[in-house]
């Protein structure tokens, strides 16, 4: 166990922060009180999973011991060299596939309270997750995180006692992005099998190899080397990423997402409203085409108020909004998934449909058509 690792050093260098008013509660694990703190907000996963199968099982997971994040940490030691940890552990059940909004909406609540307040000092913050649905539990956070330190989630895709499993390493790495100042003013981020991507534009591509958060078309923002963050560019933050004060919320509208295909049974939309959905994403072919029904039923929809938004079904690329407003609205450059986190908290923030549209739509529009609004162009 950690404590029994841990527990000589710690006291005998008397280093057990004291609490200050932001980050009371929280109990530092440390051998050095000079290094930057870092919060791990520990939502479980396959990182804090055993199997007792054999060493070779990163498929049924047979039920071992799971590890704590305390024994990840008494595992690796190296990694109180970059930091000092303090762990807040987040109840999950049904692993991260069970996982909804009430989650990232705690987390978010956590990290806002003890990251950006004025004087908190905590230099950064990590999170564990499920890889199942790690990308939307980030994604939630990143949208709603107010200040500019990172923000890094990390999990693993095989289970602590695989013959070479990537927890550990995985863990060190995103404890360094965290710790690095070089890792701020760029929103979250995930730190995966060596490499550092953008929460906004990433997603689990692979159900089974480590080597599966990609952000396919933005690529990736840096790698690690001897496990610290290389960037291959200074900061900077997705091109239009919105901020949603969610302070006061505890829960989301419902919104829900259609996976449009040929054949698509339109009658799909007015179940999910009927179901209580304030707003729909749609996967739509190419670039987020629906079938004409199915515009029509969207058409229909936005005159009630609820919006249409739709998310181009290929795996790379985005859908585009006509030069003039319609009554479909068209994500810029995000996925099903984030799309469907951003129609929630933008209902949930009171926007009109306008201000949805905008939400969507305007990083597109500024890009594409803005430089032509005085002339006469067709595309
Ligand atoms: C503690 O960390 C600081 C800052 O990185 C470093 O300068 C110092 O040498 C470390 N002390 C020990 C005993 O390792
Ligand atoms: C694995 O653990 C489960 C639950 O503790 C136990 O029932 C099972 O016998 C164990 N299997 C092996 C192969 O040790
Ligand atoms: C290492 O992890 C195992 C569980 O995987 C745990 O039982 C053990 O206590 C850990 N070691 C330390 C030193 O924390
Ligand atoms: C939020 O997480 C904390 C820390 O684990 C827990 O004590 C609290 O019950 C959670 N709140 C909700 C509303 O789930
Ligand atoms: C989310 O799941 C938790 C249990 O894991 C449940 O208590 C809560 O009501 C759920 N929230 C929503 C919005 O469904
Ligand atoms: C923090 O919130 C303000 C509005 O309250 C917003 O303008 C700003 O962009 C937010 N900062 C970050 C880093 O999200
Ligand atoms: C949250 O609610 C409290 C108490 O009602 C209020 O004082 C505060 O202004 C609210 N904050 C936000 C960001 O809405």
């Amino acid at each position: 166990m950690l404590s029994s690792f841990l527990g000589g050093a710690v006291l005998a260098l008397g280093t057990l922060a004291s609490a200050s008013r932001f980050d009371s509660g929280l109990e530092w694990i440390s051998t050095n009180s000079s290094l930057p703190k870092v919060v791990i907000y520990s939502a479980g996963g396959t990182i804090l999973s055993a199997s007792n199968y054999s060493r070779i099982d990163n498929i049924n997971y047979g039920s071992g011991v799971s590890p704590t994040p305390a024994d990840l940490i008494g595992n690796a030691t190296e990694i109180l060299n970059v930091a000092q940890l303090a762990i807040v552990r987040f109840a999950t059940s049904g692993g991260s596939s069970g996982a909804n909004s009430s989650l990232f909406l705690n987390i978010t609540q956590y990290a806002n309270r003890q990251l950006c307040a004025e004087d908190s000092d905590i230099a950064g913050a990590i999170m564990f997750h499920g890889t199942n649905t790690l990308e939307e539990t980030a994604f939630g956070v990143d949208m709603t995180f107010n200040c500019s330190k990172p923000f890094i989630a990390t999990g693993s895709m095989r289970p602590n006692t695989y013959m070479s499993p990537d927890g550990p390493s995985n863990f060190y790495q995103a404890v360094a992005a965290a710790a690095s100042p070089s890792s701020r003013d760029r929103g979250g981020l995930i730190a995966f099998n060596d490499r550092i991507t953008s929460i906004y534009y990433s997603t689990k591509l692979n159900a089974n190899t480590p080597d599966t958060f990609k952000a396919l078309e933005q690529g990736n923002l840096g790698a690690f080397l001897a496990g610290q963050p290389y960037y291959f560019f200074g900061p900077s933050y997705p091109t239009g990423r919105p901020y949603f004060d969610v302070r006061n919320t505890t829960v989301l509208p419902s919104v829900i997402i259609l996976y449009g295909h040929q054949g698509f049974d339109d009658s799909l939309l007015y179940a999910a409203v009927a179901n209580g959905a304030k707003g729909l994403i749609i996967m739509g072919a190419g670039a987020a085409q629906l079938r004409p029904s199915t515009q029509a039923v969207a058409a229909e929809l936005f005159s009630k108020g609820i919006p249409v938004v739709a998310v181009a079904r290929p795996a790379s690329g985005t859908g585009v909004p006509r030069p003039q407003s319609g009554s479909v609205f068209f994500a810029s450059y995000i996925g099903a998934e984030q799309a469907r986190i951003v129609l929630q908290l933008g209902i949930n923030a009171g926007y009109d449909m306008d201000q949805i549209r905008d939400l969507f739509e305007s990083p597109l529009r500024n890009a594409i058509y803005e430089p032509y609004a005085n002339q006469e162009i067709y595309f």
